[in-house]
């Protein structure tokens, strides 16, 4: 019997087939250069170091929610945007989102026994409709994510879509006041989506090639912002969306100034683990959070071997 991590990416592999040198999840991609520049609002809720200023730089990973590296972009799917901070000591910390606004399950045994449902028939190609049914019978909870990635709208632009992290953090304070929040990730010029025609007239990549034309005109800004929870939220629940009238606070802005090229070549591994945070930040004992890394390590070793 394999660990829980291994089965998780079993349980990913089978849904998307394995795919030699790809990510298990978000197997396709663009990477791109950023700079991150907080507000004075981000350092007065956390003392973690790329919130007290000046500006970092970044990267950012925009990707396709599924592990088959050669999916076409305007498959109905959730999209990622994960971001890495490169701190004033040499350390980095990471932001790893998707589109979507609540996670699947809220843990990761009901993620293996969803993937387990979800797993295409080999006769049809097609999940089993009666079984992924069931499975939602059972766990109401998975309903919202479900029903949020099959309904996905094709997106004109990666920069044009929110991206919500979805697990809450701890920020602490200089005074060590501690306060749970949720970030989210809001494009400046607002969300741009394509209608069927539109969608069905793209080619497989261009996701890829319409960021490059529009990072060729100047940066894409993302707000981040974070979500301040109530006593009411909780913050062990990636499947529970908390009220939209929650106080935000602005936190700073990303700019994504063109693709990058100077990571993932030659050897070098690329991994966003959303429980990398700096002091200043806090983990919640949410299980799906925790139990991240564990498969993102099986992923990459996956990744990087043969
Ligand atoms: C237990 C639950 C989860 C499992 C097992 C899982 C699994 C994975 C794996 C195996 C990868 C590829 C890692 C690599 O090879 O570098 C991945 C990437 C990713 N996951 Fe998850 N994931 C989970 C939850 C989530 C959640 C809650 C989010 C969003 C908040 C998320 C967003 C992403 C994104 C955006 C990427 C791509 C990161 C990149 O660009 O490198 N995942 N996930």
């Amino acid at each position: 019997m394999s660990g829980l991590s291994e089965q998780l990416v079993d349980g990913l592999n089978a849904s998307y087939g394995v795919h030699a040198r790809s990510r298990a999840a978000h197997a396709k991609g663009v990477l791109c250069a950023a700079t991150f520049t907080p507000t004075a609002s981000a350092s007065a809720l956390s003392r973690a170091p790329h919130f007290a200023g000046p500006p970092v730089r970044a990267h950012v990973r925009f990707s396709n929610g599924s592990g088959n590296p050669t999916v076409p972009d305007s498959t109905r799917d959730a999209r990622g945007m994960a971001v890495k901070f490169y701190l004033p000591d040499g350390g980095t910390t990471d932001i790893v989102a998707i589109t979507l606004p609540v996670f699947f399950t809220r843990t990761p045994e009901d993620l293996i026994a969803f993937n387990q449902a979800r797993r295409p028939d080999p006769a049809t190609g097609e999940p089993d409709a009666a079984k992924v049914g069931a499975f939602l019978a059972e766990h109401p909870e998975s309903v919202p994510a479900v029903t949020a990635a099959i309904t996905h709208p094709t997106p004109a632009s990666y920069a044009a879509l929110t991206y919500h992290a979805l697990h809450a953090f701890g920020f602490v304070a200089s005074d060590d006041t501690v306060r749970y929040g949720r970030y989210h990730l809001v494009p400046d010029g607002g969300e741009e989506i394509l209608d069927e025609e539109e969608a069905a007239g793209k080619p497989a990549d261009y996701l890829r090639d319409e960021l490059n034309d529009r990072l060729a005109g100047g940066p894409a800004r993302f707000a981040l912002d974070v979500q301040l929870g109530t006593a009411d939220d909780p913050i062990d629940d990636p499947t529970a969306e908390w009220p939209p009238d929650r106080e935000v606070v602005r936190m700073g802005t990303i700019d994504i100034t063109g693709l990058a090229f100077d990571r993932e070549g030659e050897g070098d591994v690329l991994v966003f683990d959303p429980t990398r945070v700096p002091d200043g930040i806090r983990l919640s004992d949410d299980k799906i959070l925790l139990a991240r890394p564990g498969a993102y390590s099986v992923s990459v070793t996956r990744r990087t071997s043969g």
